[in-house]
């Protein structure tokens, strides 16, 4: 019989509750990764203490629909005009540690434009704004766990972790499951790039398996004849294919 059959044995459905799986070893970033240098400051100096999953972290957020602008998964029609760069299309789906589809999670994205550059206070790095591109968008996935957004291909920037050091294109994604413990904070990046090997975010992840999980695939199916490039991302948010996700 298994731990969550025994616990919820002689309880009404009521206060039946399921546990999520605990991550596989090697497949999420270490917490301290000294050559990351923010995990030396933000890396938990005691053990973890292991909380049991109760009603709270097992049921809700739910969100609406009300929210959600059609225009917020197509982050080229934001503005007046369109942004520069290069047009694509990332399409994935979401599951859950069964392989069950996610249907209705809120997917955020957030992304640097076609120079590397943010529009954000913060990011002073010397490359140009993009008047049309704010790097945002949400969606919500559709009833089989799809979601698609339109966009332009991020560039690399400089984050002076070290000398010389330059994150692979990337996007940020959030994402929501069917409750709090399965929020994720990924990033997914593109096939091929060269600066996968000289990451300290992406080598965070022990497991190179579990590393290839965040490298989105070319996806000629997504990809619309004289249009735009198709990449495609998809997100497990527990189990043994889980996606490695950002503590
Ligand atoms: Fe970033």
């Amino acid at each position: 019989m298994s731990s969550s059959l025994i616990q919820n044995q002689g309880k009404s459905p009521k206060t039946r509750v399921v546990p999520f799986r605990r991550d596989e070893p090697g497949t999420q970033p270490d917490y301290f990764f000294p050559a990351y240098r923010a995990t030396r400051l933000r890396a938990p100096s005691q053990p973890l203490i292991f909380l049991p999953h109760t009603l709270s972290e097992v049921t809700g957020p739910v969100f609406g629909h009300s929210d959600i602008h059609p225009n917020d998964r197509d982050l080229t029609l934001q503005h007046t005009g369109e942004p520069l760069g290069e047009r694509i299309i990332v399409r994935g789906r979401v599951m859950d540690g069964n392989g069950r589809p996610v249907s209705n999670s809120l997917i955020e994205i957030w992304q640097a434009n076609a120079a590397g550059r943010y529009a954000h206070a913060k990011d002073d790095h010397p490359a140009p704004l993009d008047p049309n591109f704010t790097g945002t968008g949400r969606t919500l996935t559709d009833k089989d766990g799809f979601y698609n957004f339109v966009t332009i291909k991020p560039g690399a920037y400089p984050w002076r972790n070290h000398e010389n050091a330059w994150r692979p294109a990337h996007i940020h994604f959030s994402l929501f499951g069917p409750a709090f413990v399965t929020r994720l904070i990924t990033q997914m990046y593109f096939p091929g790039d060269p600066l996968f090997a000289y990451d300290p975010i992406l080598q965070s992840i022990p497991d190179e398996r579990a590393r290839q999980r965040l490298v989105s695939k070319f996806d000629l199916e997504t990809t619309k004849p004289e249009w735009a490039l198709g990449y495609r991302f998809d997100i497990v948010l527990r189990g043994h294919e889980e996606t490695p996700f950002e503590r």
